[in-house]
């Protein structure tokens, strides 16, 4: 079937089969490949995407179920040439290891702040608990939330 949606401002097409998800047709059919596969189980936020501004796992929605809709992936975050301002602040508190969970982590947090500018820590907490990191220890990963909240 075709799909036709907005991805990142942007009008896209892409043949899909019933059962594909929406992680697979970002990655694999439309090019944008910042939206990691981690578990494919909703289990580690590494494909955590905007559906029509809701935080969603990418690989727990189908592909069909996008059409007509809006997504915002990490690649949409930033303008031209410029990192978002939670990108700055990842890159800067050193919230980056293998990177793996960050860009799901990065569009979560991106979300959060834009609902909560000052969230405490555990509104941080609870806002990330569906993103896993393997790496870090979260320590600098919240470091890198309460820096961009600042700014
Ligand atoms: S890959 Fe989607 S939640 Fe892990
Ligand atoms: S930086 Fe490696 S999983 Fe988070």
């Amino acid at each position: 079937m075709r799909i036709s949606l907005t991805v990142n401002g942007k009008r896209k097409e892409a043949d899909v089969w019933e059962g594909e998800s929406l992680l697979f047709a970002l990655r694999e059919r439309l090019g944008l490949p910042g939206s990691k596969n981690a578990c494919e189980q909703g289990e580690c936020g590494s494909c955590s995407v905007l559906l029509d501004g809701t935080l969603v796992c990418a690989c727990l929605v189908l592909a069909a179920q996008a059409d007509g809709h809006q997504i915002v992936t990490v690649e949409g975050l930033g303008r031209e040439g410029e990192l978002h301002p939670v990108q700055q602040a990842f890159s800067e508190t050193g919230a980056v290891q293998c990177g793996f969970c960050t860009p799901g982590l990065i569009v979560a947090t991106a979300d959060l702040l834009a609902r909560n500018a000052a969230p405490s820590d555990d509104e941080i907490r609870e806002a990330l608990s569906g993103n896993l990191c393997r790496c870090t220890g979260y320590a600098k990963i919240f470091d890198a939330v309460r820096l961009a909240a600042e700014r």
